[in-house]
């Protein structure tokens, strides 16, 4: 028989039904609540709540599991390459050889931007945030990429989906080139997806900029672990636009937008301040760990917990060792990698971070990998934005192939004011 769960409302019981997912975890279908017993449920930020069924990505948090499509996040970050990883994401399989041959070259074909667009980058003040520009622009990209805004096919969608990912890429170099007065470098049609970034990033028109294969491979694991992480802020963002039948660039320029809170992807330049501030102000670390447990502080420890993982986050964990890898290939001592190590160590021992399970999360250590490549910190947001655009489309593409989907429209419990009467100015 079907599990179901009562409730009593009233002298009355209405029975829920229980439905289970794919890895055993189990949720009350509350879909005929409001219907049934004139009740909403309440979930400020939505904790309890699950907004869909998806496909595409496996967390459990409890023992700090990640999956893309069911392949583990560890031999993602190991063997695959960023595009790779995408397809996955985005298409639902790892792409044999010839799928990868045909897409990559999808790829080369719309990395660079329409002539017309790069007049935009004139356009923006000189110290404009990089995520002001990356977020207008993929917006842009509808009026100069997408003939028809809506996608009516595999291959509109393909191409569309291509074109995002390698134009996201172009301008958010672009952005930062712009923004140190530079002349905007093109695209190479030779260089991989993350080598072409920091080719885009760091050649000048008298030295191309060629990466030692350590940094391009932590780049690209950076990315390969910023792909997807299921129903965060920015991803709902994309599926709330994406339900209202908005098109894919309207959609993830949205998604960029969430992405921007420093408690969201905002977070990595955060935690990059707040090592620096600390070692600037030669902060004693336990002094800093005390105004981050003190409630009357707004300080936070940058870094630190998370709403799903309640044990450690996997995705750190491979970016503290990579970091340290990194540093050591490129002969780097960084102070800061040194302070985060303290920071970790002293939270961890900590009752106050202990009882509430709060642990290093993705963006601790990944600042240290981006700073090392030579990223500047207000950039880290972005490069946050590039990793996550697969998983924005691969989302973006879900909600757009549901039949039965419903436009994403919460309810609420209003605790404002009784009806009140309007007065004319004089009596207010
Ligand atoms: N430093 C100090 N205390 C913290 C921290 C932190 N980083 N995070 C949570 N707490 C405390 C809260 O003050 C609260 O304490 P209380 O129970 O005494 O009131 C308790 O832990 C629970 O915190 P919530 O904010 O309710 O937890 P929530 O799950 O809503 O928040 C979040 C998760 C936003 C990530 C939070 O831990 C945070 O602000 N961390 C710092 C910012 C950060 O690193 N964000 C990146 C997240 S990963 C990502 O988005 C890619």
């Amino acid at each position: 028989m079907d599990e179901t769960a009562i409730l009593h409302v009233d002298g009355q019981s209405f029975e829920l039904p229980i439905v289970t997912g794919t890895e055993g975890e189990r949720a009350v279908d509350i879909s005929s609540l409001r219907a049934s017993t004139g009740l909403i449920t309440l979930d400020d930020g939505y904790g309890n709540t699950g907004s869909c069924a998806s496909q595409i990505t496996f967390i459990d948090g409890e023992s700090g599991i990640l999956r893309y499509r069911g392949v583990p996040i560890e031999d993602l970050a190991a063997r695959s390459s960023f595009i790779e990883t995408a397809e996955l994401l985005i298409f639902g399989e790892l792409p044999d050889p010839e799928e990868r041959d045909v897409f990559r070259q999808l790829l080369t074909e719309n990395s660079a931007l329409h002539r017309d667009m790069r007049k935009h980058f004139d356009g923006f003040p000189a110290d404009a945030h990089p995520m002001a520009i990356l977020s207008a622009m993929i917006n842009a990209l509808q009026a100069y990429d997408l003939p028809e805004i809506h996608i009516t096919d595999n291959i509109g969608f393909r191409r569309a989906a291509a074109a995002l990912l390698a134009k996201t890429r172009t301008i958010a170099a672009a952005s930062y080139k712009s923004h140190i007065g530079q002349p905007i470098a093109y695209p190479r049609y030779d260089l991989p997806y993350a080598e072409n970034f920091l080719h885009m990033m760091f050649s000048v028109p008298y030295r191309d900029y060629e990466p030692t294969p350590e940094v391009a491979h932590a780049l690209n694991m950076f990315l390969v672990l910023h792909a997807d992480h299921e129903q965060n802020c920015s991803t709902s963002t994309v599926r709330m636009v994406a339900s209202g039948g908005a098109n894919l660039f309207a959609s993830v320029s949205a998604g960029v937008n969430a992405l921007w809170g420093p408690r969201h992807g905002g977070a990595n330049m955060a935690v990059l301040d707040m090592l620096e501030h600390i070692h600037r102000d030669d902060i004693p670390v336990s002094r800093y760990i005390d105004q981050a447990k003190d409630r009357s502080s707004s300080v936070r420890l940058m870094g630190f917990g998370h709403r799903v993982y309640r044990s450690f986050d996997p995705r750190a964990q491979i970016l503290k060792e990579a970091a340290h890898r990194l540093l050591e290939s490129m002969h780097i001592k960084d102070p800061l990698l040194d302070i985060a190590q303290q920071v970790e160590e002293s939270a961890l021992a900590d009752d106050y971070f202990r009882e509430r399970k709060l642990y290093p999360n993705v963006d601790f250590y990944s600042g240290i990998i981006l700073r090392a490549i030579g990223i500047p910190t207000d950039m880290f947001t972005v490069m946050f934005a590039i990793g996550r655009t697969p998983g924005w489309i691969a989302h973006w593409k879900e909600v757009h192939d549901n039949a039965g989907q419903k436009i994403h429209r919460p309810r609420q419990l209003y605790v404002g004011e009784p009806l009140t009467q309007w007065l004319p100015p004089a009596q207010r």
